[in-house]
């Protein structure tokens, strides 16, 4: 059996001012203590990363960035590249999140660039996927996982996959308080690692964490992360308050 590490995401958002960002870093400083046996990362907005990565200093908690451009600097009003968000210390990107997907409107390929982009200048990436509902009630849950896999680690080599993480995130468990059944999570879970083995093999398939996320809480987080292909979570509106991000961080012990 594989044996992986479980790991939580926390996806701040647009969420949390200055003083808010800081008081919740150094709540998880004191309470995470945990975090060596969970890997954790927590996703500031862009101008408190440079502060609650100094309060996480030296601490398990890595700090991840929700966001970045793929040039390396120039004429690009209003963005944020690769080097300047290592420069802030961050280990840790996110692409493809449903938000920057239907929301902002970034399409495969730009998210693919994305993810060369970041594994290039050797930061580790969170890959998020995931279906609309429209496309779950259609039956395509699992074909569009693996076309959301596929496109998105288009170029990347096997050897790279050990910085990539996988986040299965429905689109409709999004904040919605509606999270997947800890049977239906598993099942896209699977099929997702097997898109994965069909790219890489099965040793690189049973080495990447797949995270669930959608309306993930203490109290469902149990029974989702003990499921076989369930290696942590996602956490957007739960990561927001220390003690309900604890319970979640424990929950995957
Ligand atoms: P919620 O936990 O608020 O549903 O958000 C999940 C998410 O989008 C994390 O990236």
């Amino acid at each position: 059996m594989a044996n992986r590490k479980p790991y939580v995401g926390g996806n701040w958002k647009m969420n949390l001012h200055r003083g808010e960002a800081h008081a919740l870093a150094r709540q998880l400083r004191q309470t995470l203590t945990m975090a060596d046996k969970v890997e954790v990362t927590v996703m500031p907005a862009f101008p408190y990363l440079i502060e609650v990565a100094e309060i996480l200093k030296g601490s398990a908690i890595k700090v991840g960035a929700q966001d970045f451009y793929t040039q390396a600097n120039g004429a690009f009003t209003g963005e944020v590249s690769l080097s300047m968000v290592k420069d802030c210390g961050c280990q840790v990107v996110l692409v493809g999140h449903s938000e920057r997907r239907h929301v902002i409107g970034e399409s495969d390929a730009l998210i693919n660039e994305k993810v060369l982009a970041a594994l290039g200048a050797g930061l580790e990436v969170i890959l998020a996927i995931g279906e609309k509902l429209d496309q779950r009630e259609a039956g395509k849950t699992d074909s569009i996982n693996a076309g959301q896999v596929c496109l998105g680690l288009a170029g990347v080599k096997a050897e790279q996959m050990a910085k990539v993480t996988l986040a299965y995130e429905p689109v409709w468990a999004i904040g919605t308080g509606k999270t997947a059944t800890a049977a239906d999570a598993q099942n896209a879970h699977l099929a997702i690692r097997k898109t994965v083995a069909s790219l890489y093999g099965q040793t690189v398939a049973d080495g990447v964490r797949i995270q669930y996320g959608g309306s993930c809480k203490p109290s469902n987080a149990k029974e989702l992360f003990s499921q076989p292909d369930i290696d942590g979570g996602l956490i957007g509106g739960a990561a927001l308050k220390a003690v309900d991000f604890k319970g979640i961080v424990e929950a995957a012990l």
